[in-house]
């Protein structure tokens, strides 16, 4: 099954595919394991940032020796796919679809809505001769920037998505998926929970925008119960990096810190097994374990 019918699956079942995000190997091996332990379709996000690092190539490589890996192991053609995750570059984009990346994601978000709408345009018509689907974004979902220590970061009206503007955005550039601003922001708030999103706006939304999938971004410190009526509102698929990155880390920080750890396998074991943890948890939360049969 494609990425897509994936897609319209959790949309008829009311689950939404977790968006997990890497840039390590062992972050890649424990958001696998935990999947797969799981049995949940799973997408794998890399950001410009991410992918920089790691090289887009061996990010495509890597993904692909796990799907051989398991093709071989359990004999399933198990649903893994590659999104490249806020890309604000054509050239990035293009390298990416050639490469064989089944989404990307062009977000225009901080471009004027006229530049926003021609870009995302084009990239639409870039990814459809690769046959790979496009996640638009219009609103602001803004970053705290170390990702840590908002401290009652606030947001405001005007960072919401316009509902005239999702409107015409959709039916202009015929993405897939878009990803709208609810309230929610990328990183968590370590002394206060994350806002509440702004669930009337999703259901506006998605009255409007119909079967165009609608992502949610900054899932990560967002209340659950929100989360949950996310999911039962429209939300498709959810993205997902701090809090991995802080299971992981957070692992680290005793072995290495406290416990004078130098054996990587020693300190990168208990890290990772913390991070898988923290993905079968989220996969639960979204509804998307057991939907893999094998
Ligand atoms: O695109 C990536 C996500 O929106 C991740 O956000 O770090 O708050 O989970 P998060
Ligand atoms: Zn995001």
């Amino acid at each position: 099954m494609k990425l897509l019918d994936w897609l319209k699956k959790a949309q008829r079942e009311k689950f939404a595919i977790c968006q997990f995000n890497f840039s390590s190997s062992h972050q890649l091996r424990g958001i696998i394991l935990g999947a797969l332990e799981s049995k949940a379709p799973l997408i794998l996000g890399v950001s410009p940032g991410e992918a920089n690092f790691l090289g887009l190539d061996y990010v495509v490589w890597e993904v692909r020796f796990w799907k051989e890996k398991i093709l071989k192991d359990l004999k399933i053609d198990w649903p893994l796919f590659l999104n490249l995750d806020h890309a604000k570059e054509l050239s990035l984009i293009e390298k990416a679809l050639k490469l064989g990346f089944d989404m990307v994601h062009f977000d225009g978000s901080n471009l004027p809505f006229e530049e926003n709408l021609s870009q995302t345009k084009e990239v639409k018509k870039l990814a459809q001769s690769f046959k790979a689907l496009v996640e638009g974004e219009i609103g602001k979902i803004p970053t705290v920037s170390s990702q840590l220590y908002s401290k009652q970061f606030k947001i405001e009206k005007s960072f919401l998505t316009d509902l005239r503007e999702a409107e015409i955005f959709v039916k202009e550039t015929k993405v897939d998926l878009l990803a709208p601003s609810l309230g929610n922001f990328h990183g968590v708030d370590v002394d206060f929970e994350n806002p509440h999103l702004d669930l009337k706006l999703l259901k506006e939304i998605k009255e409007k925008v119909k079967d165009t999938f609608l992502v949610l971004h900054g899932s990560s410190g967002t209340p659950k119960e929100d989360l949950k009526e996310a999911v039962k509102f429209g939300i498709s698929k959810v993205n997902i990096n701090t809090d991995l990155r802080l299971a992981f880390v957070k692992k680290l920080e005793e072995k290495i810190c406290k416990e004078k750890e130098i054996k990587p396998y020693k300190y990168l074991a208990p890290a990772e097994a913390n991070l898988r943890r923290e993905v079968i948890s989220k996969l639960s939360l979204f509804n998307s374990q057991g939907k893999v049969s094998f």
